[in-house]
């Protein structure tokens, strides 16, 4: 940059005189120098006001402070150096004002350049609360899980307390000590499925038939009072139909203590029941059997749909109870004493009940389902209806 002229690439070249001394631009009283100086000053002023960003920024800071050529460096070599030893105070005093001031405006618009730029990176990636929010749906428990829910919640309130156990079992616990020995005819109405293990395993594996199994590994493990529930899967080889499925689920319940009799089994199962469907059904013993307990019941309600008539509300026969005005629940019974014989639990003694409910056709009771199958085909047309 030839000196004497300013040059800066956003403004107007403007001739101060720098490539002069000061004898040459006929300054001679030290009174004579800050009217240069002014005029310096009112240029570097004029070239502040053009920087908007750091390429300005940078030329700035080049063109004033700039070691080779920046404009200070010109006024030490061509007004400082040469000047008359009446001058060179001025001079210098004049110099190292300007210089200060030039630095202290070059810094300040540094950080102003500096912080505006981190403010619209700022406003770039502001979260604009205004905008619609992606919206995420919040799954619900499905309704298996929900009636699983309401029934441990009933048992809670009168004492029982939950444990599980594993699906894969042994035949002995599905089967064996809860007095189902091989051949028995009852294995037929539980066909399940066997895992494949290598030869020489020690036991057949199996899916469990049922959540009894819970009802031996519970007694093994505690001495009496027990009073339990166990909610699971089970499975079953049973063609799937509209109340059939190879999984379902099931709640096995177990009170055992030196004193329960059948009316205790009774009212705990009335209670259970009321509870579940409202005051207003009846309930209902019939006999059955089953190898683990004696005697055994199976466990009806008056039909919920039709009131216990059999008869539908707009007439014909009740499509839920099929005119029977009873639903058949579960099954149930006095522990059968042969069992205790596998926990070790003195027969004499101990007395209890056990249950087992089967709870996807309790749910499909309770909240008019025709069809067992949609509780695994996961249709959210189903499932929001139970939110
Ligand atoms: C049993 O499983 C006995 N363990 C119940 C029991 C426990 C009796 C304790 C006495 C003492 P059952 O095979 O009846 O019983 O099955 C119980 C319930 O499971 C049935 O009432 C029914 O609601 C349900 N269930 C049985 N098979 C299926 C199936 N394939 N699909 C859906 N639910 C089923």
């Amino acid at each position: 940059m030839p000196f004497g002229v300013i040059y800066f690439a956003i403004m107007p070249t403007i001739d101060i005189g720098l490539d002069k001394t000061l004898a040459a631009l006929g300054v001679t009283q030290p009174d004579q120098v800050a009217l240069h100086f002014a005029k310096i000053r009112v240029h570097f002023q004029a070239h502040f006001q053009t920087v908007h960003d750091e390429s300005d920024w940078k030329i700035l800071r080049d063109g004033w402070l700039g070691r080779k050529s920046g404009v200070l460096t010109q006024i030490t070599d061509n007004w400082l150096k040469p000047a008359t030893p009446e001058l060179k105070r001025a001079v210098g005093a004049c110099l190292n004002e300007l210089r200060a001031q030039v630095e202290a405006k070059i810094e300040e618009r540094r950080l102003a350049i500096e912080s505006g730029t981190e403010e619209s990176a700022l406003a770039r990636e502001r979260v604009d609360l205004s905008l619609p929010g992606v919206i995420r749906p919040i799954g619900s428990h499905h309704l298996i899980r929900q009636v699983f829910q309401e029934i441990e919640d009933i048992f809670f309130s009168i004492g029982f307390s939950v444990v599980e156990g594993p699906e894969i079992e042994t035949s002995y616990y599905n089967f064996e000590a809860l007095n189902i020995p091989e051949f028995h005819p009852v294995r037929d109405d539980m066909d399940t499925f066997y895992l494949e293990l290598p030869k020489g395993a020690p036991a057949p594996l199996l899916l469990r038939t049922h959540t009894s199994p819970m009802q031996i590994r519970t007694m093994e493990k505690q001495k009496p009072p027990v009073r339990v529930i166990v909610p699971g899967k089970v499975y079953r080889r049973d063609n799937p139909d509209a109340t059939h499925s190879f999984a379902f689920h099931q709640i096995e319940g177990l009170a055992v203590d030196t004193d329960i009799t059948f009316c205790d089994f009774t009212g705990t199962i009335e209670y259970f029941v009321k509870q579940f469907f409202g005051p207003s059904v009846k309930t209902r013993f019939r006999p059955s059997y089953f190898p683990f307990t004696e005697p055994s019941v199976e466990f009806d309600v008056s039909c919920p749909f039709c009131g216990g008539t059999g008869t539908a509300a707009g007439g014909g026969t009740c499509s839920k109870c099929k005119g029977a005005a009873w639903i058949e629940l579960f099954g149930a019974g006095m522990v059968d004493p042969a069992v205790y014989g596998f926990v070790n639990y003195d027969a004499k003694r101990v007395s209890g009940f056990a249950f087992g409910i089967g709870i996807d056709r309790l749910a499909m009771l309770k909240y008019g389902i025709d069809d067992i199958q949609v509780f695994f085909q996961n249709d959210l047309r189903f499932l929001r209806q139970f939110p």
